[in-house]
């Protein structure tokens, strides 16, 4: 075990914003350091990071911790393993003592379940290589498929026998504990009788990033039995299949060469496609990509191209998922193959040369792949076409860049012969809608974690607002909105963007403001920006008023104020990005402590109404508000708000 003094060093050296920093593009914002969450999708920044502490956090989904933590959930990493990264980061010894009983379980469970594998995978190569049945069977399957002996022993192919118990016996007498064996899925028990789980089957060994066997995959070679095609290890300690992807440990390092990842459905896809010398591959294996593999593929490159068959099956299982890799701001690639061929007949038949040209020629973007396929669907047929648009909008609202969001837009409109402008508004709806539904799943989700958390900032007196304050929130939030509305806060999203989706179903006190701002809000959704100038020269004068209050308040009207203001506007470049997080957060406090109010007020009722149930409930909604408020509260850096 790494030694306590080692892991005192390691925190001690380890600066939590250099170790995020890494991973996460880090602003600063007074004491702390912003950005966007790395364990949850989120468009408006809530992660923090406090160097001082050591510690970062987020307030959309919870996450916390210190530079070992988030190595540990952002790398996947063990604790020991995280302590060494970082002390090799640091160049700091590692001290080793005994390690404690139960460190030494976990790890002698995961090593001993690699090391039963890499046992059974010595079995399986040599069952295929060296016995009679394994070569006549299993060995001219393969060579059959016209895959090399280079290839073969590289992906550590093997073989089983149609016998009974024969590697359970064989591993029973090398020493290996049943339990171990029955973790690992290899050994099945029924009724006091020990059998083999993989028999009469060529086998695929599934292997960990580091390259170490971690599963197994037989292949059936019969065809006239029912059993499935494939049988697969199960789940355990070291296998976790929704974080593992066939191949990519042979394939990382030419992924991030090529910067291009192709992902395929088979092993015998990989297999191929590597004997062809095409090594930036890795199979899903069937099934729908998860989350974890497309953060796996992210840490290589940004690029993925799906070769799938060209059957209706295969494009339904190629569209299956993609809405995770886009959230992920991949770009996708699809290529359809010709009907009837999977990329292991492809490659084969055409030679690598021929086969990269082809995907090359071939390969669509993925969107524009789906606009067009729905599009030919529901030609002349008007019901068809709203589905189509429905869907359509909805995965160009995955997209996290908003320029290559237009891009789509408008091509797609093309596509289908609609108007642009309908389409900005349809997909501008769908990402308001999905904001305020992750808001309120994140508050949810971090109070479920920890209900009983304590609280921070508690000693934080409790914010006054005037109603001089009020009105002065108002106005630097439509103030903002005027000025910088088309600016950009984040990569993807403007000042009125945000400003509009955070104040989403809000009313401003003052009724002209509100105005202003549900004017903004409607032609935003309609695409179109509007600039101060429009309210300066508005038709209503009530309104042309009012923005000229906010924009030039009386003291600043002299002769040349609007040279003035240019000024004021151009050295604003500067600080904008902070101004817009305090009047936003200044709104969101005076927001938030409304809600407190009326929860405590609740509370005295369901406290005298003696109503257990929703005062508890209650007092937690109090808390979670309550935290918010001290948070708030700290990035606002005042309790007077003026
Ligand atoms: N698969 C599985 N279980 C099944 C069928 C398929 O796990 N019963 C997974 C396997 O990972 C397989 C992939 O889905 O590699 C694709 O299936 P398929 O195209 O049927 O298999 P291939 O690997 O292409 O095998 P072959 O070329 O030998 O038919
Ligand atoms: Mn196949």
């Amino acid at each position: 075990m790494i030694s306590r003094r080692t892991i005192d060093r390691v925190f001690d050296l380890a600066q939590v914003d250099e170790v995020v920093g890494e991973f996460v593009n880090l602003k600063k914002r007074g004491a702390n350091l912003l950005g966007l969450c790395p364990f949850h999708d989120e468009k408006t920044p809530s992660f923090t990071v406090s160097p001082s502490k050591g510690i970062y956090k987020c307030f959309g989904c919870g996450a916390a911790g210190n530079s070992i933590t988030f190595l540990k959930e952002h790398e996947n990493l063990t604790f020991p393993e995280s302590v060494k990264w970082l002390a090799k980061k640091y160049q700091i010894e590692i001290e080793e003592t005994e390690q404690t009983d139960e460190d030494k379980e976990q790890d002698k469970l995961r090593e001993s379940l690699i090391i039963l594998n890499e046992f059974a995978r010595d079995y399986f190569v040599k069952q295929l290589y060296e016995t009679e049945t394994g070569q006549a069977i299993g060995l001219s399957y393969f060579k059959e498929r016209g895959f090399t002996d280079e290839v073969i022993k590289k992906f550590q192919l093997g073989f089983t026998q149609e016998s009974y118990d024969g590697f359970t016996k064989h591993a029973l007498e090398s020493k290996f504990n049943l339990k171990v064996l029955e973790q690992a899925g290899l050994t099945k028990v029924k009724e006091g009788k020990r059998f083999d789980f993989f028999r009469g089957r060529v086998q695929f060994t599934i292997h960990n990033l580091s390259g170490r066997p971690v599963a197994f995959a037989g292949r059936i070679l019969k065809t006239d039995v029912k059993a499935p095609k494939y049988v697969n290890s199960p789940e355990t300690e070291v296998y976790n299949k929704s974080r593992i992807l066939y191949g990519t440990c042979f394939a990382k390092t030419a992924i991030r060469k090529e910067d291009v990842c192709f992902l395929v459905e088979g092993y015998t896809d990989v297999i191929s496609m590597h004997q062809a010398g095409i090594e930036n591959v890795v199979a899903s294996s069937g099934t729908s990509l998860t989350v974890d593999q497309v953060r796996l593929i992210k840490r290589f490159t940004d690029n993925i191209t799906i070769l799938y068959d060209g059957d209706a099956a295969g494009i339904k299982a190629a569209t299956r998922g993609l809405e995770i890799v886009l959230e992920q701001g991949l770009n996708v690639k699809i290529v359809l193959l010709p009907e009837g061929e999977d990329p292991d007949s492809f490659v084969r038949s055409m030679g690598a040369t021929k086969f990269l040209e082809f995907v090359n020629e071939n390969a669509q973007d993925f969107i524009l792949f789906k606009a067009s396929g729905l599009a030919e669907g529901a030609k002349n047929d008007p019901v068809k076409k709203s589905a189509l648009i429905t869907e359509m909008v909805e995965t160009i609202a995955l997209i996290r860049d908003r320029i290559k969001r237009q891009i789509y837009i408008r091509e797609c409109s093309e596509l289908v012969h609609m108007p642009e402008d309908l389409l900005v508004k349809e997909v501008n709806r769908v990402i308001r809608q999905k904001i305020v539904r992750k808001e309120k799943l994140g508050a949810a989700e971090a109070l479920r974690a920890d209900p009983t958390a304590e609280l921070p900032a508690r000693k934080i007196p409790k914010p006054e607002f005037t109603e001089e304050d009020e009105e002065q929130i108002e106005h630097g939030i439509v103030r903002l909105l005027l000025e910088l509305g088309n600016w950009d806060i984040e990569e993807e999203r403007t000042v009125a963007q945000v400003i509009i989706s955070e104040m989403e179903s809000v009313r401003l006190e003052n009724d002209l403001l509100n105005k202003i701002m549900l004017e903004v809000a409607e032609n935003l959704e309609n695409g179109v920006e509007l600039t101060a100038k429009h309210f300066l020269n508005h038709t209503d004068q009530r309104i042309s008023g009012k923005a000229i209050e906010i924009l030039h308040p009386p003291y600043e009207l002299s002769e040349n104020w609007f040279a003035k203001h240019q000024i004021v506007i151009t050295e604003r470049k500067h600080t904008y990005k902070k101004d817009f997080i305090q009047s936003l957060c200044r709104f969101k406090l005076r927001k938030v402590q409304r809600m407190l109010e009326e929860v405590q007020e609740q509370l005295k009722k369901s406290h005298e109404n003696q109503d257990e149930a929703s005062v508890n409930q209650l007092l937690q909604e109090f808390q979670q508000k309550r935290l918010m408020r001290d948070e708030l509260c700290k990035i606002v850096g005042t309790v007077v708000i003026r």
